[in-house]
């Protein structure tokens, strides 16, 4: 695969989270200023969206149990998840938020 348009960057709030659909895939965009990053939109805890935790910086809380996630690489914080979530590439292109989720974020 190759990256997508996936969203517009205005549509990303800043120090937000936005998800969206990639082929079948639901994803989480996280917004830090000029950098968007993106992970698969489920706790690996549990199956619950992280699109409906906090934001803060580069990391994302799950509502549910309170684990959180770095968004860079995917890796929980604190327990009681212990699995990374996985991370995909991104791109801006001028005002468009590119994704591609066959290669994760390095
Ligand atoms: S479901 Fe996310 S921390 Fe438990």
């Amino acid at each position: 695969m190759s990256f997508v348009e996936v969203a517009k960057l205005a549509d990303v709030p800043d120090g937000g989270v936005l998800a969206v659909e990639v082929d079948g895939t639901e994803v989480a965009l996280v917004r830090d200023g000029e950098d968007v990053y993106a992970v698969r939109d489920e706790c690996s805890h549990a199956s619950i969206p992280l699109s409906e935790g906090d934001v803060e910086g580069c990391e994302i809380e799950c509502w549910l149990h309170g684990s959180r996630f770095d968004v860079r690489t995917g890796k929980p914080l604190n327990y009681p998840a212990t699995e990374a979530v996985p991370t995909y590439s991104t791109q801006i292109e001028g005002e468009t938020v590119m994704v591609d989720l066959s290669t994760p974020r390095s």
